[in-house]
């Protein structure tokens, strides 16, 4: 089982992708044969959504944007899970809000043409964390979950606040409420959910 960790974040070495990589050690410690593999969205080069309505997903999917945005969609969705990991940044960094508005765009015109295919991400479960420098991060894991249920994602929730997913609000050692830990468990549910 393969999950993918996308860091959202502009720092290489910033809290979003400490919650990330908790989660996938998470993952990778729950069941047996888990692979996981993290891509910062600060390497890549993924730019706005152009509006190209009358090609876009002509052929399911299929984004005519020449830039890295493809081969991270198929990276994907090639994995049986995601971790998505954002930044509190007023309220979502412009790479990851380019990243979702070009995966939902395909979504939306795979439907409108009529493609009887399965949407690439259907089903895939998909676990958020967010970092913040102290707020409460509730807008970005809900910007996060709409952004699951418009790809065909099913994202996790939880039993305790914030329910969508894990907030760790600045020194993250710090943090009462122990979020690399509360990242960590949900790796494991996400490993879980997909022995399922
Ligand atoms: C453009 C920008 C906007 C931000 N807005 C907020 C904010 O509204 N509330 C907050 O608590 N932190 C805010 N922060 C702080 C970041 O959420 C915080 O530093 C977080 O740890 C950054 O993630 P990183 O450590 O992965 O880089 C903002 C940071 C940036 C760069």
């Amino acid at each position: 089982m393969k999950v993918l960790g996308v860091v959202g974040s502009m720092r290489k070495e910033g809290n979003t992708g400490k919650l990330v990589q908790a989660a996938l050690d998470g993952a990778k410690g729950a069941a047996e044969g888990v692979r996981t593999q993290l891509v910062p969205l600060s390497t890549l080069e993924i730019g706005p959504c152009q509006g190209c309505y009358e090609v876009c997903s002509k052929t399911p999917y299929r984004c005519v944007v020449k830039d890295d945005f493809p081969s991270l969609l198929s990276r994907m969705e090639d994995a049986d899970g995601i971790v998505i990991g954002s930044p509190l940044y007023f309220p979502v960094p412009s790479r990851l809000v380019a990243l979702c508005e070009r995966v939902v765009c395909l979504a939306y015109f795979h439907d409108r043409r009529g493609h009887k295919g399965p949407h690439v991400l259907e089903d895939k479960p998909c676990a958020f964390v967010v970092a913040t420098g102290g707020g409460e991060g509730v807008e970005v894991l809900r910007y996060l979950f709409q952004f699951a249920l418009a790809a065909r994602m099913t994202p996790l929730t939880l039993k305790r606040y914030p329910y969508y997913g894990v907030v760790g609000r600045g020194d993250l050692e710090k943090d009462e409420a122990k979020p690399v830990e509360a990242a960590r468990d949900l790796g494991r549910l996400l490993a879980s959910a997909l022995e399922e």
